[in-house]
Formats: C-alpha cells, sequence, structure tokens
C-alpha cells in the first residue's frame, strides 16, 4: 500500500482519525465499515461510471493550451473540470456520495459550502434521486456567491445561513456537523472536501480520483507518456488537488504542487496559506494542519475566493506537506486575479478564481522548455463574474 495513502486506522502518517463527539460514532462508523465495499460492488461502479458519462459529462477533456504554454515556455495541459455539469469538480464527489446515501438507506442530505459549488453539486445530485436537501452556506459567501444560491433553490435546497465567526466555510461546516448529531439516523452529511473525519479524507479523494486517472490516459493519446513532470492544483480542503495527484503519488519523478490562498499576503493577517501559518492541530474531526492561536483557538482564514477560504487542509495533505512528497506554495488575490484574466484573454477560458489561484503560480517557476505540466482546472469562472468585474472595474 502506498504510504502515501490512508492506513487501516484512517491516518496519514500522523494525519486523520475520527475526532468526533460520541453522538456521531454511529454513523461514522457504519461510514467506515461499509463505504469500500460498497464502493467495490460492480453495481455500485456501474451507476457511478454511467452517472459520470452521461450527467457530468466525463471524461473532462485534457486540454493543451497552446498560447499559455508558450507564454510560459513549456507545455501546459489543462485538464477542463471547469467543463464539467454544475461547472466545478465538486459533482464527481457529490455523485459518488449520492450513491452511497442511497444504499445506506438515507433519504435527508446535508451539506456545507463555500463558493457554493459544492452546494449546488448536492443540490443537484438530490434532485436527481428525489431526497431532501439541506446547504449550509456562510453568510458572507452568501453574499458574494448570489447565482449558486438561486442555483441550489431553483433545485429544492432550502439554505441555510451561518451567522457564527467570520460567517464562512469554516463556520457553515461547523452548523452542518451540528445538523448532523441532531439528526443522526435518516441523514447523511456530503462532506465537499477531502476533510473530517475518517472515512471522508479518503472517500472524497476516491471519488476525485477520476481527474488523474482520466490524466493518465489522456496524456498517453497525447504525448506517448502516461506521466506528466508536473501537476499542479489549488488547494481549499483540498478534494481536486487530491484527485489531480492521486493515481501520481507513487510516481516520485511526478511532482505535485498544491497551491493555497495567500488572500492579501501571507503576513498581512488575512490569508488562508496554512501550511506558512498553521500548526498541527484537530479541526472537523480530523487531525492536521490549521490556523489556530497559541491556546488553539481557530483564526479566521480570508480570500478573495470563496472555495479557498478555510483555515486548514485535508490530512492527506498535511502529510503530503510533512513528508515533503508536495510542495505547498501560495498566491495572493492580485496574483490569482491577474492569473484568471491571462487565461481568459489567452485562451477564452474564464476560471473559477479558486483555480486562478493554480494558474498564478506559473508566474513564480523556471522552466526548461521541456515540461509537461497539467494544471487541474477545477470550476469555470460564471459564479465569479462579479467579483472579476468588482476588480477589475469593467
Ligand atoms: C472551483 C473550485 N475549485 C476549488 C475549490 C476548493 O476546494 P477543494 O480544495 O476541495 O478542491 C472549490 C471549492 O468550493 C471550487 O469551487
Amino acid at each position: 500500500m502506498s504510504k502515501y495513502q490512508v492506513n487501516k486506522e484512517g491516518y496519514y502518517g500522523p494525519f486523520g482519525g475520527a475526532y468526533i463527539p460520541e453522538m456521531l460514532y454511529p454513523n461514522v462508523e457504519e461510514l467506515q465499515q461499509q463505504y469500500l465495499d460498497i464502493m467495490a460492488d460492480p453495481s455500485f461502479q456501474q451507476e457511478f461510471e454511467q452517472l459520470l458519462r452521461d450527467y457530468v459529462g466525463r471524461p473532462s477533456p485534457l486540454y493543451r493550451a497552446n498560447r499559455l504554454s508558450e507564454k510560459y515556455k513549456t507545455n501546459i495541459y489543462l485538464k477542463r473540470e471547469d467543463l464539467n455539469h454544475t461547472g466545478a469538480h465538486k459533482i464527481n464527489n457529490t455523485i459518488g456520495q449520492i450513491l452511497l446515501a442511497e444504499r445506506l438507506g438515507k433519504k435527508r442530505i446535508i451539506a456545507e459550502t463555500g463558493a457554493g459549488q459544492h452546494g449546488v453539486a448536492t443540490a443537484t445530485v438530490c434532485a436527481l434521486k428525489g431526497l431532501e436537501c439541506v446547504v449550509y452556506m456562510g453568510e458572507i459567501d452568501i453574499k458574494r456567491q448570489a447565482p449558486n444560491v438561486a442555483r441550489m433553490k431553483m433545485m429544492g435546497a432550502t439554505v441555510v445561513a451561518a451567522q457564527s465567526g467570520s460567517k464562512t466555510l469554516k463556520d457553515a461546516t461547523n452548523e452542518a456537523l451540528r445538523d448532523w448529531i441532531n439528526n443522526p439516523v435518516d441523514t447523511h452529511y456530503i462532506i465537499g472536501s477531502v476533510v473530517g473525519p475518517h472515512p471522508y479524507p479518503d472517500m472524497v479523494a476516491r471519488f476525485q480520483s477520476i481527474i488523474s486517472e482520466e490524466t493518465k490516459k489522456q496524456l498517453l493519446e497525447k504525448t506517448g507518456k502516461e506521466n506528466p513532470d508536473i501537476v499542479m492544483a489549488c488547494v481549499g480542503g483540498g478534494s481536486n488537488a487530491a484527485g489531480m495527484f492521486y493515481h501520481f503519488l507513487d510516481a516520485e519523478d511526478v511532482q505535485l504542487i498544491a497551491v493555497e490562498a495567500a488572500g492579501h499576503g501571507v503576513n498581512s493577517g488575512e490569508s488562508a496559506a496554512t501550511t506558512v501559518l498553521g500548526k498541527e492541530g484537530v479541526l472537523h474531526g480530523s487531525r492536521s494542519i490549521l490556523m489556530q492561536t497559541e491556546d488553539g483557538q481557530v483564526i479566521e482564514p480570508y480570500s478573495i475566493s470563496a472555495g479557498l477560504d478555510y483555515p486548514g487542509i485535508g490530512p492527506q495533505h498535511a502529510w503530503l506537506f510533512k513528508s515533503g512528497r508536495g510542495s505547498y506554495v501560495s498566491a495572493t488575490d492580485d496574483e490569482a486575479m491577474q492569473a484568471g484574466l491571462l487565461l481568459t484573454k489567452l485562451e477564452g477560458i474564464i476560471p473559477a478564481i479558486e483555480s486562478s489561484h493554480a494558474l498564478a503560480h506559473l508566474e513564480k517557476m523556471n522552466f526548461k522548455g521541456d515540461e509537461t505540466v497539467v494544471i487541474c482546472l477545477s470550476g469555470r469562472g460564471d459564479k465569479d463574474l462579479d467579483n472579476y468585474m468588482n476588480y477589475f472595474g469593467f
């Protein structure tokens, strides 16, 4: 088994585990005992693959960005998760988890969301399956991601505003966990990233691993080699990065680069660059690296992008960082916005601001010229148009 994957106890090195209140124990244990068997079942596999193909539109293209490659003098490929139904990678995970919830006999679905992409992806699969859906979202995010709130409501979901703390993703996650504690029997909590108690980080990474599975096949077809030199992705909780890295973890010659949100700068007091600012601790049910004060209070994160505005990273990322397998870097709001505009002008693709963070790191790299670089374009920028317009004054 890979030393970068979860072990039988639910840990990645020292990170992971299930640090949960006793009242959640039955739910989490049920998942721990059943998720691998359910996912391995041929009827599950068949329905998962069929929905990814016919409903989500997979495989997502691997596109060689010619003008971007020319600018940075190397070979850049974009894994086009932005072209998925609902506009981001999040739907890969929600399709998987709704099929799992069905098989566990759950009738009610809850979720947390930051940018709204995971909320939309959850509301979508609930409409698809006719299940009740409640999405928790920070009050601030409700304002900055209004189109996604409208989408969720159209699909029949109830959107509940999280009013505590920074009124963003962390607070929405707290509210969702509280709901789950109060409704343990009939409710499944679809966590939207590789965070939370074991088995969520592993389960979500497996559902997202389709990203690197397809990339290998597509690269082989296009370049004759299935492994690139470098893969890059942005990191909020870390699910698109986990999916992008998954099948390359043990290929140590493939460089893994994860880009966090530096907000106004890592030392500005307004940042979400967890690996720079964080320390080891427990958040939302697992041991990882998180931004906290001396006495363990969570520090409010900040990023212009709602999907990266999270004070922690998933436990697998903490392990990839600590073990040195992955390089964890960051991009500021300004760097990301400029990179988003650059992609739009050079390739005619408006990226989600989250994905723009991954693109921004290109500016800081020195290429020899013959590398193959794959960047996970985790989402499309439609939801961010207001933000782009305000920033650039269009
Ligand atoms: C388009 C997009 N990319 C990236 C993220 C960050 O999440 P993760 O780190 O789990 O991929 C989000 C979260 O909402 C998102 O909407």
